[in-house]
């Protein structure tokens, strides 16, 4: 047995500088949400186990095979959260949140799903999501969509939208028996594991990869044909929405996803350039009945979740990831030890100046102090020689331009300042 340890199977450190790069993508979408109207919510990220089984669905992949589930020690079965939907609304519940009028909510955090390690599929990932409840305007459901278009616009990722409607309890249980009876006819043609998925929930069937499947039920029935009026309506008046705002979609009528909480507005965004297992950096839909489901009042919702690690990994072929901003904007060299207290004290006024400012806290020669900055990819460096200083004078280099100019120790925040960020 190793006496060192490593991160458990499916799951990423994210070390400088990737870290950071993700921090300023979440906040891209945070942003987006805020300007939206969308509050943040905290919720645990272990919940008692039943309120997925109920929530998410006891039928679902994600309940049936990915949950981390555990006793804790005083006998109660908790499960670490595989999404967020179930939790938000539980809470929303639990602290009489869902009143009359629109409640619309947004989060960021980890996830976990036992599912099979790949690029863009892990056992902890981390979302950004948002949650609408309290209204069945279809003007919610073209709100959240709009939120989820402009985070992607922000980020410059090249996305298509998939769209359809599921239907409702009004239309959707006799589709389901219309597929189930289509399904039932191809017999043994079909092959097992998709026979298997029919008991479950048929409309899983006609999102399966498998190309068998795929032309065995090409002529299958689809729901979107079987809407009933409400949920035409419905569907329509959210196309117009999105039509009117200039969002582009593509029909995807065998889209089902991997929740059974699902109704009418059911939506993807998909990725170019990343492989089917991961190309889905986020969706969402409608749920209404998700509420009284876990025991609380009704309170039809919608809303999406990203992955921000999918999200990440399709900026990055796409040149669009943006720059770090840990990352040094200048090292301030003290060369000999009186240099040293005038070195403190001028970190701290380039950090009160909003530049990112450090010392190099070891004794090198000029030239191993010039690597170091070359190494951490800093703008600037001030050189503070006991000579120069002695003039009252530091030497402030511009690392790209390769050019170092003696300037007065008093203008060297703003000189630096000029160099950090050109105008
Ligand atoms: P979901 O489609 O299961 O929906 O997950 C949303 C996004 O999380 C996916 O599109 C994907 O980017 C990311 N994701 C899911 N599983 C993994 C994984 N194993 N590794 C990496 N990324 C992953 C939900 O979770 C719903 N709660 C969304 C929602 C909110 N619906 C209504 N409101």
């Amino acid at each position: 047995m190793s006496d060192r340890f490593e991160a458990p199977k499916g799951t990423f450190d994210y070390l400088p500088p990737e870290a950071g790069i993700r921090a300023v993508v979440e906040q891209r979408m945070l942003e987006q949400a805020r300007l939206a109207g969308y509050e943040r919510i905290e919720t645990p990220v272990f919940e008692d186990t039943g309120l997925f089984a109920r929530g998410v669905g006891e039928a679902t992949d994600v309940v049936q095979k990915e949950m981390y589930t555990f006793t804790d020690k005083g006998g109660r079965s908790l499960t670490l959260r595989p999404e967020l939907t179930a939790g938000v609304v539980r809470a929303l519940i639990e602290h009489g949140r869902i009143t009359a009028g629109v409640t619309k909510v947004a989060y960021t955090g980890p996830q976990f799903r036992y599912e099979r390690p790949q690029a863009g599929r892990q056992r902890q990932f981390h979302q950004v999501g948002v949650e609408a409840l309290g209204s069945q305007d279809p003007a919610l459901d073209a709100d959240v969509v709009l939120v989820g278009h402009e985070v992607f616009r922000e980020l410059g990722a090249e996305v298509t939208l998939l769209l359809t409607s599921l239907g409702d309890a009004e239309c959707r249980p006799a589709y389901r028996g219309r597929l189930l009876e289509f399904l039932h006819g191809l017999g043994d043609e079909l092959p097992a594991q998709a026979r298997a998925r029919a008991e479950l929930n048929p409309l899983r069937v006609l999102d399966m990869k498998d190309s068998r499947v795929q032309e065995l039920t090409a002529d299958a029935p689809l729901m979107r044909d079987a809407l009933c009026p409400a949920c035409r309506a419905h569907d329509e008046r959210v196309r117009g929405l999105l039509a009117e705002a200039g969002i582009k979609w593509v029909e995807a009528p065998r889209l089902v996803r991997g929740l059974d909480y699902y109704v009418r507005t059911t939506f993807e965004w998909q990725a170019a350039g990343l492989d089917a297992a991961q190309n889905a950096l986020g969706g969402g839909g409608r749920y209404d009945g998700l509420s009284e489901a876990v025991g609380g009042p009704p309170a039809p919702g919608v809303g999406w979740a990203l992955g921000l690690d999918r999200v990440v990994l399709a900026l990055g072929p796409a040149g669009r990831l943006p720059v770090d901003p840990y990352r040094l904007d200048v090292l301030v060299i003290p060369l000999g030890d009186r240099a040293g207290d005038t070195a403190f004290t001028l970190v701290r006024d380039l950090r009160r100046a909003g530049l990112v400012a450090d010392l190099p806290y070891a004794e090198r020669t000029l030239k191993g102090h010039m690597k170091a900055a070359a190494k951490a990819a800093a703008a600037a460096v001030v050189i503070l020689g006991e000579a120069e200083l002695a003039a009252g004078q530091v030497g402030i280099r511009d690392m790209a331009a390769r050019d170092q100019q003696p300037v007065p120790l008093a203008d060297a925040v703003r000189a630096v300042e000029a160099i950090v960020r050109p105008r």
